[in-house]
């Protein structure tokens, strides 16, 4: 689906630029050019980082759970070495 009728970028495109790390829309419109003409689809641009954005933090426990076992596996390595 177009998101950007000026420059023809998809929501694809714009999912891999937040995909790459662009959080904000001028940095979604210097990765894929989506926003630099008219404008319009600036609104629609935010909304995708919002979703994003609310995605990030609803998996933030498994996140969080992730970083323990990752810890616990820093200790393991520890144990093995000494
Ligand atoms: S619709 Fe994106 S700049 Fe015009």
């Amino acid at each position: 689906m177009y998101v950007c009728c000026c420059l023809g970028v998809t929501d694809r495109t714009i999912r891999t630029a937040i995909r790459n790390g662009a959080c904000s829309v001028e940095e979604v419109t210097r990765c894929s050019g989506a926003g630099s003409r008219c404008g319009a689809c600036k609104p629609e641009i935010q909304s995708m980082l919002s979703q994003a954005s609310d995605a990030i933090t609803s998996m933030s426990p498994h996140r969080h759970l992730s970083m323990h076992v990752e810890a616990s596996l820093d200790e393991v390595g520890d144990r093995t070495a000494a």
